[in-house]
């Protein structure tokens, strides 16, 4: 059985055929999935999704990228609706400089974090960390706040296996997803191989990022079992010690997960 560590039902792109794909999961292998919120709307949304289906749990949290979403009034909500017993993580947080340059938006990004991560300590949940073109800001805000106390995954790992070990030594896992397929992707095909499979969790960031051979379609957790293929011809280990391995890992993570 394989755990989804990171996926977004609540996207729009599952409106035509959300119910019949999610009913279908269990079926085909898919034994448990994160619905990860990134802003307001599908933080709520995802609250419903833990209510609808059993095998579904949540993380809430706001994406740097809809920060603007962010303020007290929210932040108090988010308080009390980690406390539900199905949500499992706040995520996901973090720093985004591709899309926003400015330096006051990037403040602004770093403020929040900062805040989330203490909501995550507060609450005894660990995070999920979106992090792109901004490594350098990331770890040294992480290291700064003692993120080693609280602990979590950083998702859609994009960086160095130097950058993975130092997150790894805090304790922190490392997702990896359909990118790891990609014939271009050399410096994740190399953290997938070298880190310690007790640390890798599978996740699709569905729907985005479509592994080969589904490239380019809407991906679904449906898709992980290439991931997990990946990785295990990387490692040269059965595919199915990866499936079983980052499941375990996941619910060591995911505390609140039955
Ligand atoms: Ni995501």
């Amino acid at each position: 059985m394989i755990f989804e560590s990171h996926a977004h039902y609540d996207d729009r792109k599952f409106d035509s055929d959300r119910d019949e794909l999610l009913s279908s999961m269990q079926d085909q292998g898919i034994e448990t999935i994160i619905n990860v919120g990134s802003d307001l709307k599908g933080a709520r949304k995802t609250v419903a999704l833990t209510e609808e289906y059993d095998f579904i749990y949540g993380a809430i949290g706001i994406h740097p990228s809809d920060i603007g979403d962010l303020n007290e009034e929210v932040y108090k909500w988010m308080q009390e609706t980690s406390r539900l017993p199905k949500i499992t993580a706040i995520g996901e947080i973090g720093l985004d400089y591709y899309w926003d340059k400015d330096e006051e938006v990037k403040r602004s990004q770093r403020y929040w974090f900062c805040r989330q991560m203490e909501l995550a300590r507060e609450e005894g949940l660990p995070v999920i960390i979106h992090s792109r073109d901004a490594a350098e800001d990331t770890l040294k805000l992480v290291k700064g706040i003692h993120g080693e106390e609280i602990g979590g995954v950083i998702h859609c790992f994009s960086y160095s296996l130097e950058m993975a070990e130092e997150y790894i030594r805090m304790g922190y896992y490392i997702g990896i997803g359909g990118v790891v397929t990609y014939k271009n992707a050399k410096k994740l095909k190399e953290v997938a191989a070298q880190i310690p499979l007790d640390r890798i969790l599978l996740e699709t960031d569905c729907p985005y990022l479509a592994p080969e051979p589904e490239r380019g379609k809407r991906n679904s957790s449906l898709n992980l079992p290439y991931v997990a293929q990946e990785i295990a011809e990387l490692r040269g280990i059965p595919q199915k010690e990866v499936e079983t391995v980052t499941r375990e890992n996941a619910r060591r993570l995911f505390r609140k997960v039955k």
